[in-house]
């Protein structure tokens, strides 16, 4: 679709918005009107939504925009539907792909309140978590540092503010789960489904995040790359989106159970005692049983924290006690699980360096892990996953910014330092696929992969 027609596709869209507003105030929701008015939205919408993840509109100044290009024409005569908006505190609507009109009805139910019942209520947040809005989100529009109006949304942003989110979303089951509330699946769906969207806009910018880490809040962080890395594997082996979301939150949710233990026993240095690691061992079951007390049980959230420790041969813990392979879910969650631990540093161990990774999990295919999905995995996020800092057979020291498809130890990369080790001015990308015209050689190739220190510099969009 061309810029233009997209432009337009998303004035009408918003001309239908307020079409139903002023429908519905008149008529009330269950009129045929209105219906038919929500039936022609959802039209538009979907036919957007057929070719992108999501469409983003917001309030800049007193007016729509669309990718913070303001509609003065169609926001003429929208002054009380914007100023509603703005009351509302809603500054910026999301729609995700898979959204159904029931859903949209229900926007509606919460974006014609009037201000007061709603912070009575809980604000809008609550409210959209309280009826189930999976495939709608609203958020407040970020004015970078200069506040920069006419500039697109930065995709490493959305990414950086989509783990913001998954971080505050962990913290609030986490307290919720140690007071003994149920487990507060919803949101979790509308999360992963944030994820999802992301994931197909621009996968390197998650995974370059999940790479790029501070490690404090290990116990979140990692729920979130297992996330992130088993939706990687599950998109790319063509999973519905349905079932997308179902394996995006039981891989978010797969140490549950940890949550449930105390810090103490987390991050504790050195060897743990038999006590220690008999609770540690306890929390896939732990896990599975929070999943099925929750107020709407997630079956598979609950076999997938039961299985995630089994193994592929189903000789790890707990003890098995059903016959067959563990569930395919499980098993890519375990790959997610295995690979982010090893690339962490923990209390007890140092990061592993990912060419090492990726040596020791092939070594683990057949036994702990499923060998098919261990050699896709690799194919998706590479031996060098995007992230990583490597250092080439020229000296120069670049940082890997996109996985090749044809051999997964040759990917793009962002020439940060010259051979000389001076940074460079304008930092460039290569692609190490590309090959010398006369001897046929390749013209670099990554010698090995640099532990990131306060030594280099990243430019400002990775921070
Ligand atoms: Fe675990
Ligand atoms: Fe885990």
């Amino acid at each position: 679709m061309q810029p233009g027609e997209m432009r337009n596709k998303i004035e009408s869209l918003i001309k239908e918005l307020l079409a139903v507003m002023q429908v519905r105030k008149n008529y009330g929701p269950d009129h045929k009107l209105t219906k038919e008015a929500v039936g022609n939205l959802h039209k538009g919408l979907d036919s957007i939504l057929s070719c992108q993840a999501e469409v983003t509109i917001g309030i800049v100044g007193d007016e729509f925009a669309f990718e913070r290009q303001p509609f003065y024409e169609a926001s003429k005569n929208m002054g009380n539907f914007i100023n509603h908006l703005k009351e509302l505190k809603i500054e910026r609507i999301t729609f995700l792909k898979g959204l159904s009109s029931k859903e949209l009805e229900d926007f509606f139910g919460i974006i014609t309140m009037d201000a007061v019942s709603m912070e009575k209520s809980g604000g809008i947040k609550v409210l959209a978590a309280s009826v189930g809005l999976q495939f709608i989100a609203f958020s407040k529009i970020y004015l970078g540092q200069a506040g920069a109006a006419g500039e697109g949304l930065d995709i490493n942003l959305t990414a950086k503010q989509n783990i913001q989110e998954g971080i505050d979303f962990l913290t609030r089951i986490s307290e919720g789960i140690n007071s003994k509330e149920p487990l507060d699946v919803r949101s979790a769906y509308f999360f992963v489904n944030k994820i999802i969207g992301n994931l197909f806009q621009n996968k390197e910018s998650l995974f370059i995040l999940t790479n790029i880490k501070s490690h404090d809040e290990y116990t979140f962080l990692h729920s979130l790359n297992v996330a992130i890395l088993t939706l990687a594997q599950a998109e790319s082996l063509g999973v519905k989106q349905e079932y997308l979301t179902e394996i995006g939150v039981a891989a978010l949710l797969h140490d549950a159970g940890k949550l449930i233990l105390s810090g103490e026993i987390i991050n504790k240095k050195g060897k743990l005692d038999p006590a220690d690691l008999e609770k540690i061992r306890l929390h896939p079951v732990d896990g599975a049983k929070v999943l099925l007390d929750s107020a709407e049980a997630n079956p598979l959230g609950a076999i997938v924290s039961f299985e995630h420790h089994l193994r592929y041969d189903t000789q790890g813990y707990p003890q098995r006690i059903y016959g067959g392979k563990p569930n395919v879910a499980s098993m890519m969650v375990a790959i997610a699980d295995i690979y982010d631990a090893l690339r962490s540093k923990r209390a007890y161990h140092e990061e592993m360096a990912p060419e090492k990774t990726y040596e020791e999990m092939t070594k683990m295919a057949g036994t702990h892990l499923e060998p098919d999905l261990v050699e896709n995995f690799f194919k998706i996020i590479g031996v060098f996953p995007p992230g990583t800092l490597v250092e080439l057979d020229n000296k120069a020291v670049g940082l890997v910014v996109k996985e090749s498809l044809s051999d997964i130890k040759r990917p793009q990369i962002e020439v940060l330092y010259n051979g000389q080790g001076e940074k460079e001015k304008e930092p460039y990308i290569i692609n190490l696929l590309e090959k010398d015209s006369e001897s046929g050689n390749y013209k670099y190739s990554i010698v090995k992969s640099i532990l990131l220190t306060d030594k280099y510099e990243l430019p400002q969009k990775y921070h």
